[in-house]
């Protein structure tokens, strides 16, 4: 049990009030700001868990039925965020994407804060898309795939739930704490550069989030390509796909795909302190969760 609490700690570090991936160098986040947009890249600028991979995947369809690309095969989407290197490659993503032809669909789990100006401070036609997913859920989400990355990495212990629920709302969770990141990009809800989408609502009415997407996009689709994209993008065809992936990495992310999970893991104390912390935390900002 120790171990793996150690072997947590060992991978995350603070930085400017948050905790990031050890991956991440402080050099990594100066250079950052040598990332150059471009008016045509569409950005997924998420917490982890709470539904990235799955605009990004809706994204990359939209773009396609729209012919917004040439290639039938190459994929619109970045290898993995922004400020993170994948598991084959020496550099973080943000270094390959100049290289990627556009329109590239590009992911970020940085803190507004900490994010590049090209998104924080957007200009002309770029365009960002910010999901959010109830803190309960997203915790757990976090949870089981910390474990599974864990599991690659060679740790066999499961990290305890009781400290890692603690660890959530005391913002000691990669890219934590998750107030200041939501809230962080929440300053954000009345330019019209951003869009943000629950995740609870993309649940209840993927066609409806299908359609405020293509919107968003400003591109033109007829209703039976929208209505074709929403049913590709249900979580079992999927987790269909992801599932086939080569990188064990993406296979991990299609877990449950549901809403209400935490209520398999947390007491009744656990949840009333995430109740308080919530009350706390988000009263009077605007930012209401459906826990359901
Ligand atoms: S990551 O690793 O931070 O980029 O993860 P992210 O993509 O943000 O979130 C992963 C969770 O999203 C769920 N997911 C979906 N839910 C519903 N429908 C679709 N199509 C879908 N695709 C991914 C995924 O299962 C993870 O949630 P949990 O609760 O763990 O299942």
């Amino acid at each position: 049990k120790q171990q793996s609490t150690m072997s947590f700690e060992k991978i995350s570090w603070e930085y400017k009030g948050f905790t990031l991936p050890r991956d991440i160098t402080e050099e990594t986040l100066d250079d950052l700001s040598t990332f150059q947009i471009r008016d045509d890249d569409i950005v997924v600028a998420s917490f982890p868990k709470t539904g990235t991979n799955w605009l990004l995947e809706i994204v990359g369809k939209i773009l396609r039925a729209a012919g917004k690309t040439e290639s039938s095969t190459d994929s619109l989407i970045a290898p993995g965020p922004l400020e993170m290197k994948t598991p084959t490659a020496t550099q973080p993503c943000y270094v390959m994407l100049a290289d990627m032809p556009s329109p590239r669909i590009v992911a970020t789990h940085l803190p507004f804060e900490l994010a590049p100006e090209g998104i924080s401070k957007p200009q002309n036609k770029v365009k960002i898309l910010v999901p959010m997913r109830n803190p309960k859920d997203t915790a757990v989400s976090l949870y089981h795939f910390g474990n599974k990355i864990f599991k690659l990495m060679g740790i066999t212990h499961d990290i305890p739930w009781e400290g890692f629920a603690q660890k959530f709302t005391n913002g000691k969770v990669a890219y934590g704490p998750f107030e200041d990141h939501v809230l962080g990009w929440w300053k954000m809800r009345d330019d019209p550069h951003f869009l943000f989408l629950k995740y609870e609502d993309m649940k209840k009415d993927l066609l409806s989030a299908v359609k405020t997407i293509v919107a968003f996009l400003e591109v033109d689709l007829d209703e039976s390509t929208i209505k074709g994209i929403a049913e590709a993008s249900t979580f079992n065809n999927m987790k269909a796909d992801m599932d086939n992936s080569k990188m064990a990495e993406r296979q991990a992310i299609a877990r449950k795909g549901i809403i209400g999970d935490w209520k398999n893991m947390f007491t009744p104390e656990q949840s009333k302190a995430f109740d308080d912390w919530y009350e706390e935390k988000f009263s009077g900002t605007g930012v209401i969760f459906d826990f359901e």
